[in-house]
This record gives structure tokens, C-alpha cells and sequence, in this order.
């Protein structure tokens, strides 16, 4: 009998090809090393077994240090071309953005930040969010998470600020939350962040249920030169839809790679997530009449003052072939940018751009731009950059193959065209220095958040940070009490409650040595716990989507409660 079209076919049956080594030699017997007699001694000369054997000893490339757990699936964005009643033009030249359903091949990797590569998809922990488009302009990247900013503003803290999340490098699994609370409770400009996380929004109910946000200021720029300050948002058709920690335990007692999985599933049924890309933009400059900056990743811009803007939509509706070609060799970075885009002087975007194409080209290789998932596969690379392990392709060089270097009088590759204005952007001077920007504002947008928050997201947000600070060393309760009084009197008390420590016991703490309180917060500080709830009266956060609150059930999610 034959086999059908999905059926395999018999074993040895002469339509399936024949197994080869990768040298291209047929393998008679896959079962059997060649050895002196049927029971051994083995041989050295026994190439296709040891080929077999070392190859496999090296399958695995180093995980990533962070985002070491994740999924990648493969879509398309549309472009509307235009903002709001305006062509995009009119704010920048990016080509992919140009006309209304013009679409852009994309690959998106959503991830988990803490855990290895085989680690929890239910924890707790902000996701990962990162787009590659692949524009006929070559590639851009938007590598950005689900919860709109970041625990620091400097990017010299940021492998600091990693220990501090991973376990323990000695016991390697105990006082998790010690070491963590401890970072926090030294570092202010985290507490809107790491309100975030201890709201369900530290436990989407799976990756297509969930916002996402580059996070970092950018740049747009148009054709004369102009430019603007951009942040971008994706908003989810599915909705956003949370778990709470009993959920999420109760899950990951079933099954780790819950999302992965609840992802790969929609798609192969059809169900294909769709996200909205929408953008804020500013002008280019300072803006010293805001209370934040607009380069602090710390912060949002609120969205009452600057509303959000769609300008495209995004489907994903493929998934991997390979998940280690597809997924773990996958590489994005935020200097991956395209004409009409660029980057802001946020001070944590730069030590981004470094820190990824240098972690890849240790992780995965010099040569990993040219992996079929990182060519930048629209556009021509014609490039002088040679060799190196594993160089896989000769990038193109122009008619002689022997100029591989530029400027030359006998062939090569030419430089491009310059962009219509050279000099763009603001002037800017100063003096070198190692400083804190000055308007830190530390507590105003949490105290907000708390405020804006729906109720039972409060309620989750409290439970969660009694939970995990009870685990901690009274000194680093008392400090966080300290700071969530700063940010808001409510959330300071009922923390406080939960762990026994009331405003009087906190009052006398002096501000952190790295610490410069604005005449607001010193009268905050003079008058804790009774300060009164802010005025959040017409502010509109981002974050303020509905999350819909879902109980995990069966590897399903049913809703319990919704807005
Ligand atoms: C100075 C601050 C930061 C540094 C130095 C940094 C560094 C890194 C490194 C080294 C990786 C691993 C990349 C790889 O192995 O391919 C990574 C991954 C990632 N980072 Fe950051 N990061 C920073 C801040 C951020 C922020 C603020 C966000 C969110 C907006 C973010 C989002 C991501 C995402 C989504 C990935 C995973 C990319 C993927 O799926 O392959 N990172 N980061």
C-alpha cells in the first residue's frame, strides 16, 4: 500500500531520500558503530559516527543572558499611511510607512526576561516585545516590552541591575525577592516599574493577550529634515487579559512553556493576533514644562497631552519551521533602524545599541547577519565586511570581487546617496560629566498609576508586594514602605499594613545618599502618610486599556471578571 500525502512512508521505503552525512556520503547503517569485531574495541577512523557525535556536542549556542526564554512567529504589518487626517509624510520619510496597505514581512519574539531558556512562562516578569521588519530599506527593529517602561534610565546599571534578578550565585535559588527588593529599594526610579510587575500585568494571560511598547524615545524624520520625538504602542485586538499568581502557579504546575504554546496553537488554528501600532510624538526638544523627561524610559508621556495615534496594524500568522534556527539565533537590536527613523539622546538607548549586535556576535557569531532569519532579506546588502567564523556568503562586492575595500579607483562598492539634510535635530552642549538627569520625578506617575488602576488591580498589586517583600530583611521592607508612601498614601499603608510597619516607623528615614528630592517630594517627605490622594482628575495613563482579569484552566483561559 502506498502512503497517502500526510501519511509517512514505510520504513526504507525508496521514495523517502536517502540519510547522508553532511559531507554528502550516504550512511549505510545508522545503528551500528564500525568497530575490530562485532563487540568492539570502536575505531578512530569511524568519521561519520564521530562527525555525528561532535556535532551534537555542540547543538546548543549560549542562551541569551536575558530573554533567554521565548517564542517567535512570523506575520506582516500594514501600514495606514497616513497620522490621523495628515500623511505620514508630513513626520517622517520611513518608506515602510508610506501608504495606506503597504505591508512589510515581520518576525516578533515575545519573551520572558528572567529565566533560562527552558524556564517558566507563567512567572512573574515583564515580557519582551521585539518586531523586526524587513523593509526594502534593510532592517528595523523595535525591541521593546509589554509594560511601557523600564526599571532604570541609566544603562550602566543595567548588569547590575540583571544580577539582582537572577538567583543567588551562590545558593543560585534562595531570597530571590531579597536580592531583587534590595536593588529596588536603592534604586527610585523603579518604583513605577516594579508597580507594574506586581500588578496582574506581571502575568499576562499569554503573549497575544498583552501590550507592547518600544519603551525608549526615537526619533522620526521627514523629508526636509525635521524631527520629532516618537514613542511607540502596540494594542492588542485580543484584548488584555491577565492572570493572578494563583493562576499562573496553578499553570505552571501543568506546563512551562504556557504561552509558546497558546500561541503556536492559535495560529495553526487560524486564529491569527493582530496588534495596532500606534505612536506619540513631541516636539524635539527639552521640554522643561513637563514635570518628567521625555527621555526618561522611566516614565510615560501621558496620553490626555499626548494621545495615541495609529499608524498601522501588524498580523502574525505563521509560526517557526525550526524553533532553533528561527528562534534562538534570531538577533534584534535598537540600532536596527531605517531612513526616517532614528535615535533620541536617552541615555539607556545607547548602551542598548551596544550591548546587542556585541552579545550576538558572541552568542551566536560574527557572521549571525547572515542566518536567513537576520538577513536583512527586502533589501541588497552589498558590503566590504569579510571572513570570520562560519562566514556563510561572499556579501556582494560589485563587479570585482578582488575590491573588497572602498574608496578605490578600479571597481568596488560607491558610498549612497546622502540624505537630503545632513544636520538635523536640535543643537545640544554641555560639559562632560557623570550626573542623574535633573527632573527625576520619581513618585508622581506611580502614585498616579495606583490611583488610575482598576480596583482589583490595586487589591492583586498589594497582595503581591506583601508576598514577596515578606520575604525580605526588615531594613529593605522599611525602605520600599518608605517609597511607596512617596508615591502614593494608600499604597504606603496597606503594604505597610501587610508587613507590620506604619508610617511613624519609617518618617526619620533620611532620603538615599543618591537622592536629590524636589521641593515637592521634601514636603511629601515632611508630611508622610498624609499627603492626601493626588489629583488624577482627567489624566489618562497608558496602561488605561481594560485588563481583563482570566483564570487559567486546562491550558484555557475563562473569564472570571471582567471591567
Ligand atoms: C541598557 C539597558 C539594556 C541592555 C544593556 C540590554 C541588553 C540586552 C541583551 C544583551 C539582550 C540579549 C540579546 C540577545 O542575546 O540576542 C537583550 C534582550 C532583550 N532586551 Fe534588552 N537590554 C536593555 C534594556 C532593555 C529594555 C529597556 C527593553 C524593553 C524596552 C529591553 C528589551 C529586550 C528584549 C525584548 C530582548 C529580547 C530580544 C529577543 O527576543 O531576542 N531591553 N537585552
Amino acid at each position: 500500500m502506498s502512503a497517502g500525502p500526510n501519511q509517512p512512508s514505510p520504513p526504507n521505503g525508496k521514495q523517502r531520500p536517502a540519510l547522508t552525512t553532511r559531507q554528502g556520503h550516504p550512511v549505510h547503517d545508522n545503528q551500528n558503530l564500525r568497530t575490530v569485531g562485532e563487540r568492539g574495541p570502536a575505531t578512530l577512523e569511524n568519521y561519520h559516527f564521530l562527525e555525528k557525535i561532535s556535532h551534537f556536542d555542540r547543538e546548543r549556542v549560549p542562551e541569551r543572558v536575558v530573554h533567554a526564554r521565548g517564542t517567535t512567529t512570523f506575520g506582516y504589518f500594514e501600514a495606514y499611511g497616513k497620522l490621523g487626517e495628515e500623511p505620514i509624510a508630513e513626520y517622517t520619510r520611513a518608506k515602510l510607512l508610506q501608504e495606506a496597505g503597504k505591508r512589510t514581512e515581520v518576525a516578533v519574539r515575545f519573551s520572558t526576561v528572567a529565566g533560562g531558556r527552558d524556564s517558566s512562562e507563567a512567572a512573574r516578569d515583564p515580557r519582551g516585545f521585539a518586531v523586526k521588519f524587513y523593509t526594502e530599506d534593510g532592517n528595523w527593529d523595535l525591541v521593546g516590552n509589554n509594560l511601557g517602561v523600564f526599571f532604570i534610565r541609566d544603562a550602566i546599571k543595567f548588569p547590575d541591575f540583571i544580577h539582582s534578578q537572577k538567583p543567588d550565585p551562590v545558593s543560585f535559588e534562595a531570597s530571590v525577592a531579597q536580592r531583587a527588593f534590595d536593588f529596588f529599594s536603592q534604586s527610585p526610579e523603579a518604583m513605577q516599574m516594579v508597580m507594574l510587575v506586581f500588578s496582574p500585568r506581571g502575568i499576562p494571560a499569554g503573549y497575544r493577550f498583552m501590550q507592547g511598547f518600544g519603551v525608549n524615545t526615537y526619533k522620526w524624520v521627514n523629508a526636509e529634515g525635521a524631527t520629532r520625538l516618537v514613542k511607540y504602542h502596540w494594542l492588542p485586538k485580543q484584548g488584555v487579559k491577565s492572570w493572578s499568581a494563583e493562576d499562573a502557579a496553578a499553570m505552571q504546575a501543568q506546563e512551562l512553556g504556557c504561552h509558546t504554546k497558546d500561541l503556536f496553537a492559535a495560529i495553526e488554528r487560524g486564529e491569527h493576533p493582530e496588534w495596532e501600532l500606534c505612536v506619540q510624538l513631541m516636539s524635539d526638544e527639552d521640554h522643561p514644562e513637563l514635570e518628567f523627561d521625555p527621555l526618561d524610559d522611566t516614565k510615560v508621556w501621558p496620553e490626555d497631552a499626548f494621545p495615541l495615534q495609529p499608524i498601522g496594524r501588524m498580523v502574525l500568522d505563521r509560526n517557526v519551521s525550526n524553533f532553533f534556527a528561527e528562534n534562538e539565533q534570531i538577533a534584534f537590536g535598537t540600532g536596527v533602524l531605517v531612513d526616517g527613523l532614528d535615535f533620541s539622546d536617552d541615555k539607556m538607548l545607547v548602551g542598548r545599541t551596544f550591548s546587542y549586535s556585541d552579545t550576538q556576535r558572541h552568542r551566536v557569531g560574527t557572521n549571525y547577519l547572515q542566518l536567513p532569519v537576520n538577513q536583512a532579506k527586502n533589501a541588497k546588502v552589498s558590503s566590504n565586511q569579510r571572513d570570520g567564523q562560519m562566514a556563510y556568503v561572499v556579501d556582494d562586492s560589485g563587479t570585482d570581487p578582488s575590491v573588497n575595500y572602498e574608496p578605490s579607483m578600479l571597481a568596488g562598492l560607491r558610498e549612497a546617496e546622502e540624505p537630503a539634510h545632513q544636520d538635523q535635530g536640535p543643537t545640544i552642549s554641555g560639559r562632560l560629566t557623570r550626573q542623574r538627569i535633573p527632573r527625576t520625578n520619581d513618585y508622581q506617575q506611580p502614585g498616579e498609576r495606583y490611583l488610575l488602576s482598576e480596583p482589583w488591580e490595586r487589591d492583586d498589586l498589594v497582595a503581591n508586594l506583601v508576598d514577596a517583600l515578606s520575604q525580605c530583611d526588615r531594613r529593605i521592607q522599611e525602605r520600599m514602605v518608605w517609597h511607596f508612601f512617596m508615591c502614593e498614601d494608600e499604597l504606603g499603608q496597606r503594604v505597610g499594613e501587610g508587613l507590620g510597619i506604619g508610617a511613624d516607623e519609617v518618617r526619620e528615614l533620611p532620603p538615599l545618599s543618591s537622592q536629590t528630592l524636589s521641593q515637592d517630594e521634601q514636603q511629601r517627605l515632611e508630611n508622610l502618610g498624609h499627603n492626601g490622594p493626588r489629583d488624577v482628575e482627567g489624566k489618562v495613563m497608558t496602561h488605561c486599556v481594560p485588563n481583563e482579569r482570566v483564570a487559567a484552566s486546562e491550558g484555557e483561559t475563562v473569564s472570571v471578571a471582567a471591567r
